[in-house]
């Protein structure tokens, strides 16, 4: 039988696990939408979001992250979603979509959100909808791209 990336891999939102210097290089030197995004800014924004790290449970390495920009209560925003790149294309970023969705806190939340550039289809699997012209809601924003 196929190994399925969870009998491997395992999520967790102990911020102590984190490894900032691991999530800062991914960020900053090969993400597009955080390059050069200094090491203060991931550690704060770390500091304030709820985290989820990915970890393969055979090295004890990072090789998964996301962040849910959250009230707690009402709203959140997943951002800087990522998957190390040796280990794309195996499943990992599809258990870690999923796990966030499904994430008890989340289910009476009024709204997720998120932005993406071309891996919508990635979270159309588990939920999430094309904001369409039919939608009664505006949703409006301030983008600085260089930030
Ligand atoms: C996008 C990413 C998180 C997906 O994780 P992954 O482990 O490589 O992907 P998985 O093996 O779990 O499969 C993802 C599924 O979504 C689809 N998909 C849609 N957009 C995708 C994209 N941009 N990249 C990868 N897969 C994508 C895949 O085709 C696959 O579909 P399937 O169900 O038919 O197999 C990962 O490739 C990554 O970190 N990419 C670079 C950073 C990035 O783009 N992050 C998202 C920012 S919004």
């Amino acid at each position: 039988m196929p190994e399925h990336p969870s009998d491997r891999y395992v999520i967790s939102t102990d911020p102590d696990r984190l490894d900032i210097a691991y999530i800062h290089a991914y960020l900053s030197q090969q993400s597009y939408w955080a390059a050069n995004r200094p090491y203060e800014v991931v550690e704060h924004s770390i500091q304030n979001s709820l985290c989820f790290g990915l970890y393969d449970t055979t090295t004890g390495q990072q090789v998964g992250f996301a962040r849910m920009v959250t009230d707690h209560a009402t709203f959140g925003y997943l951002a800087d979603v990522f998957i190390d790149p040796a280990q794309q294309g195996n499943g990992l970023g599809k258990m870690l979509v999923e796990h966030i969705v499904n994430y008890p806190e989340f289910a009476s939340f009024r709204r997720l959100l998120l932005a993406t550039r071309d891996a919508d289809t990635l979270y159309a699997q588990f939920g999430f909808e094309y904001i369409t012209d039919n939608s009664p809601y505006y949703l409006m924003e301030i983008v600085r791209p260089q930030q």
